[in-house]
């Protein structure tokens, strides 16, 4: 297949639209990482989601919309505290759980009774969005396992030649993706952290948000996260990546060690440590491929503190890319 490149002009963002809504697969930027867009309600617009990214077919899609009354088509209950949320954090990065309609095809949802919903700030998104006339189905926009796209290049990298267009917008602002938000139960429930916190959620609803206790440590075979795609190998760069926890001057004494000791033997390395929680989501995973593309045998990286919920969520997909290969110092 060959892949058209797209700029954000309204004439492309048409074109992009008229791909969507002929049950093609455009890749398009939003707030948090780029998304690879599909009719959430064409069944084989999904299943070609699926093979173009070699995703479990069992791992369900998020449904994108422009504005938040196009859920009402989707969704059979949209309860006062999950109006609440939308109102005051749609645009933005997160996604809500809530029970489907059968309008939204078993494909899209992994064969769950519930679908997941989000309204991207994007402006580029949204306007594909209500131009398609439907609500698009969208994962990120990488091979599956690999670290998720922050820039178009990246989406290049992965899926040239295997979906209808990408569209060259700008990198991504937020960096990791939605926090996505279980509304099906009396209380919230956090399924994947993201930069929306569960501070958050509860000061707009004044309830107790807790995140699902089995997405805090390593997938273990009793804990069953409730959203499926936390429980697969994510975000792994080629390079062997090892963290540092700790006060931050020891760890990264110890981490110019390790870099001294690996490169005298040959190997290939870089150190990184971030600021704060914000830099590390921007910059993470569009690291971690930078360091793919020059071909570092070993990623040194500092952990940051589990304190705030920002790097709480961010130290979530470091634990992944590094295999949970953490050192306390
Ligand atoms: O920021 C984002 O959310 C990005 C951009 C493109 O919007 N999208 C994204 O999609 O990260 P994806 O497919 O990589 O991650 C979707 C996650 C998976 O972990 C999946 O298991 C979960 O959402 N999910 C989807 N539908 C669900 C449902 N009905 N119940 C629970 N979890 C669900
Ligand atoms: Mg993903």
């Amino acid at each position: 297949m060959n892949t058209i490149y797209l700029t954000s002009s309204d004439e492309d963002i048409k074109k992009a639209a008229e791909i969507i809504k002929a049950g093609g697969l455009v890749a398009f930027p939003t707030e948090t990482v780029y998304g690879l867009g599909g009719n959430a309600l064409n069944p084989s617009a999904s299943k070609k989601i699926y093979e173009a990214k070699g995703r479990p077919s069992d791992n369900p899609l998020i449904a994108h919309i422009s504005k938040t009354e196009e859920l009402i088509s989707l969704v059979t209950d949209f309860p006062e505290n999950a109006r609440k949320l939308a109102t005051a954090i749609w645009p933005g990065p997160m996604t809500m759980v809530l029970h489907k309609k059968d309008i939204v095809p078993n494909e899209t949802t992994g064969g769950l009774n519930t679908v997941a919903i989000r309204c991207p700030a994007n402006e580029t998104a949204r306007r594909l969005i209500e131009l398609s006339g439907v609500p698009i189905a969208a994962p990120s926009a990488n091979t599956s396992g690999r670290p998720s796209p922050t820039r178009w290049q990246h989406v290049a990298n992965d899926l040239d030649g295997k979906i209808d267009a990408i569209i060259m917008g700008e990198p991504c602002i937020g960096g990791i993706e939605s926090t996505i938000v279980d509304m099906t139960e009396e209380l919230p429930m956090i399924l994947r952290p993201g930069l929306i916190t569960p501070e958050r959620v509860s000061e707009v609803l004044g309830l107790d948000c807790d995140y699902d206790p089995a997405i805090k440590g390593p997938a273990s075979p009793d804990m069953i996260p409730k959203a499926p795609g936390m429980k697969y190998k994510h975000y792994a760069p080629k390079a062997q990546m090892k963290l540092f926890a700790g006060d931050r001057e020891k760890a990264l004494d110890v981490m110019r060690k390790e870099q001294a000791e690996l490169e005298a033997k040959g190997f290939n390395v870089v150190s990184i440590a971030y600021e704060s929680g914000d830099d590390a989501a921007r910059n993470l995973f569009g690291d971690l491929r930078a360091a793919d593309a020059h071909g570092e045998d070993y990623i040194l990286c500092y952990a940051l503190s589990l304190e705030e919920s920002i790097n709480y969520s961010v130290m979530n997909r470091m634990l992944k890319s590094a295999g949970y290969n953490i050192v306390e110092v």
